[in-house]
């Protein structure tokens, strides 16, 4: 039996007769920009993440790309970061005429070490950009208050994380709730997917609000009247309309998606050879990624794409060591945890709509290889 790694048309079968019709209306009316759909959507995700205000915008990379150009950054200003991430987290820093400064990672999370940006900050810090790897909130509670000092305004890359939260003080906190703003990304393959490319940003802070909806529409509330330079970044109508017929699901995929999670990381208990993800106490993961650490890595993929069994290297190259970088200077061994992840980490199917026997034949075939 082949098992991949993410199969969309099972979760398209499951709610095909909802979104069609809605997909349909649209269509009938041809109102394909802006319109109610963007608005009941941002009320929607803004209420997900406990933030008073949500944005759409055209993509994940453009919610972060958003609120780095609303900071202005002048040629110098640094963004710190993790190098243990999508290509994006650090290329909206870049684009935004900043620096991306990285810094280690929490070898047990793979989220930023609060101690390592701690430890980055200088004259030029402007921000800091957590990422909440694979659907579990970095430590946020750590991270703000090394930001507030400097007023360095938090910018959590959550495009992994939508739903996710952490016990801060014993209240559950949210994936986006915390940071000055919050970005989460639509990208189909994610737990609340478009069908297509789509964002939003989410801000407790209404003028940053106002100021990242005139951002996505050029730079001007009004039409034809521009008070700065922005860019065309709407969420598209039809998107919005598929995403608010998935939402009401997204609790439930995710609960599966942990569900899975615990089967495997039981499965996997007695094998020395491999690590299962750890998950915080103080953390509601959403497992996006189920990831392991193993030896001999590179064997173990061949072995899975030999047996037809999905799986994929979240990330092989870290964004420090990457070409387009080099400028930055940093040599190898520079980030050791973050290294060391890369050459160990492999990612497992873990979408919601897996069957037990699709778990248990992917639980076999890796048994097998370390056996
Ligand atoms: C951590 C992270 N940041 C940013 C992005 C960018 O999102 P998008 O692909 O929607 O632009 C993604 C998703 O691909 C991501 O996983």
């Amino acid at each position: 039996m082949n098992v991949p790694l993410l199969d969309l048309v099972a979760q398209y079968r499951t709610i095909k007769d909802e979104v069609l019709p809605a997909l349909q209306e649209v269509i009938e009316s041809q109102q394909f920009i802006m319109g109610p759909a963007i608005a009941a959507l941002e009320t929607e995700v803004a209420r997900l993440s406990h933030a008073a205000h949500g944005i759409g915008c055209a993509s994940g990379t453009d919610a972060l790309l958003l609120p780095l150009k609303a900071l202005a950054l002048e040629p110098g200003d640094e963004v710190i970061t993790t190098a243990f991430t999508f290509f994006a987290s650090a290329g909206t820093i870049h684009n935004t005429g900043g620096r991306p400064v990285f810094v280690d990672i929490d070898p047990a999370t793979f989220n930023i070490d609060p101690a390592a940006a701690a430890a980055a900050i200088g004259p030029r810090t402007r921000a800091i950009m957590p990422v909440h790897l694979y659907g579990q909130m970095a430590a946020m509670e750590r991270l703000l208050p090394i930001a507030a000092p400097r007023h360095l305004p938090v910018i959590e890359d959550a495009c992994q994380a939508i739903g996710a939260r952490r016990r801060v003080d014993g209240r559950w906190r949210h994936a986006g709730e915390l940071g000055w703003v919050g970005g989460f990304s639509f990208f189909p393959s994610k737990n609340l997917g478009a069908w297509g490319d789509g964002g939003m940003m989410v801000t407790n802070d209404a003028a940053t609000a106002e100021r990242l909806r005139r951002l996505r529409l050029h730079g001007g509330a009004k039409q034809y009247h521009h008070e700065e330079v922005g860019t065309n970044s709407r969420l598209d109508t039809l998107q919005a309309v598929v995403l608010l017929r998935k939402l009401p699901h997204l609790a439930d995929w995710s609960a599966r998606r942990r569900a899975h999670a615990a089967y495997y990381t039981a499965a996997f208990a007695d094998l020395a050879a491999v690590r299962t993800p750890v998950v915080e106490d103080a953390n509601e993961h959403i497992f996006h990624q189920y990831t392991l650490r193993v030896e001999r890595r590179d064997e173990l993929a061949a072995h899975l794409k030999a047996q037809g069994i999905g799986h994929a290297v979240y990330y092989p190259v870290p964004l420090h060591r990457q070409e387009c970088f080099a400028h930055l200077g940093y040599a190898p061994g520079s980030l050791p945890e973050t290294e060391r992840a890369c050459r160990e980490v492999i990612s497992l199917p873990i979408y919601p709509e897996l069957t037990p026997a699709q778990l248990d034949r992917v639980i076999d075939v890796v048994r097998t290889f370390y056996r």
